[in-house]
């Protein structure tokens, strides 16, 4: 069956891409995640267009470019990490591969009498832990939603929703024992052992440290209700603890307190916010404190400035317009006293 030898190439072709001689690596001291991500969008049965990345932590290292379908490396370690002297060979086998896979989708939609559009996606990847253990995985989507997924310990496709299609496809791919080897393979050596030489080469920017900084402001939310904002952004890597003091004591988590997920910024760092609701004047002082591992054992704690301060502001604005309206009409005082003369002479010319 012809889909079987294309899924079979494009198989091949991330071996290919990945194998690289086993080096012995210590064990990283936290989990390390290497992740390919590839869309085929079909908005026809004669037209397809690609997306892919792969991302290690959560760091983009791999892009393909959707014209040329090659591979925009990153960062400069990456070179490095790939298997020596053969980019141009690999780049040459990901495209016949590509193209094999996407025939290979467009013959299944057909099989099946699909409708167009529709979007394949192949996520698979492969994560080391700490206490040393491996975990990999392989999923093919259609559309957002898992059609087969492997199971290693099976070795076996399981399909993942009961449409034609993931039937059709689970059990094309059940059929095939080189293909099952062939992923195995994949994950356990060619991934795992990219994955060992990604962190060995780019081990100063999976370390890299950005730390936070964090600013605290308040919005009324009603007559009885004012919401302190904590803002932190800034920060590298993504881990990080906020948490509410009210008179040095940390708030419980409750109702009165929110957290936003943490969010990507544009520079590769992170945000997050969490407001906690408060009565107004409620006599009670509040400070946002944040741990983060740019921080090593201190924590950034930022108080909360009570209104209360705004009198004093205001006294203060009022003696200093005072003063300068003081200054003013003393020096107008002195130049009319001055200019008495001359200014008799101009309004005599004037007349
Ligand atoms: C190893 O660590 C991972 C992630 O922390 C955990 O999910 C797994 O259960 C651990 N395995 C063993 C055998 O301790
Ligand atoms: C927290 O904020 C989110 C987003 O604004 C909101 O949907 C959610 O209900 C809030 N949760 C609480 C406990 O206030």
């Amino acid at each position: 069956m012809r889909p079987r030898r294309l899924l079979f190439l494009l198989l091949l072709l991330y071996h290919r891409t990945w194998a690289e001689p086993v080096a012995p690596s210590p064990l990283p001291a936290e989990s390390q995640l290497f992740q390919v991500l590839q869309t085929f969008v079909l908005p026809s049965a004669n037209s397809t267009e690609v997306a892919g990345e792969a991302v290690l932590a959560d760091m983009l290292v791999y892009v393909l470019d959707q014209d040329t379908w090659n591979l925009r490396i990153c960062y400069p370690w990456v070179h490095q990490a790939m298997a020596e002297g053969d980019i141009e060979k690999i780049l040459s086998s990901f495209k016949t591969g590509m193209r094999n896979a996407i025939r290979f989708m467009h013959e299944m939609a057909k099989e099946v009498r699909a409708e167009y559009p529709m979007v394949f996606q192949l996520h698979a990847g492969c994560e080391l832990h700490p206490n040393g253990t491996r975990h990999v995985f392989t999923k093919i989507g259609e559309g957002g939603r898992d059609l087969v997924e492997y199971e290693v310990e099976r070795r076996y496709w399981a399909v993942q929703q009961s449409t034609p299609l993931a039937k059709l496809v689970g059990q094309s791919l059940n059929g095939m024992l080189a293909v099952k080897e062939m992923v195995e393979h994949l994950l356990y050596k060619s991934c795992l052992s990219h994955l060992r030489a990604l962190c060995r080469h780019g081990r100063a920017d999976l370390e890299r440290q950005e730390p936070p900084t964090a600013t605290v402001f308040a919005r009324t939310a009603g007559p009885a209700q004012l919401l302190l904002v904590c803002r932190i952004t800034g920060f590298y890597p993504r881990p990080i603890s906020v948490a509410w003091l009210r008179d040095g004591h940390e708030v419980p988590p409750g109702p009165a307190l929110n957290t936003s997920a943490v969010l990507p910024n544009a520079d590769l760092t992170y945000q997050v916010y969490s407001v906690l609701t408060v009565a107004p004047r409620d006599g009670h002082s509040y400070a946002c404190r944040v741990r983060h591992r740019s921080l090593g054992t201190r924590s950034l704690l930022v108080p909360w400035e009570n209104p209360t301060v705004t009198p004093t502001v205001v006294v203060v604005l009022v003696v200093l317009l005072l003063a300068v309206a003081i200054a003013i009409g003393a020096a107008w005082w002195w130049r009319y006293r001055r200019g008495a003369v001359s200014r008799r002479d101009v309004q005599e010319s004037l007349v």
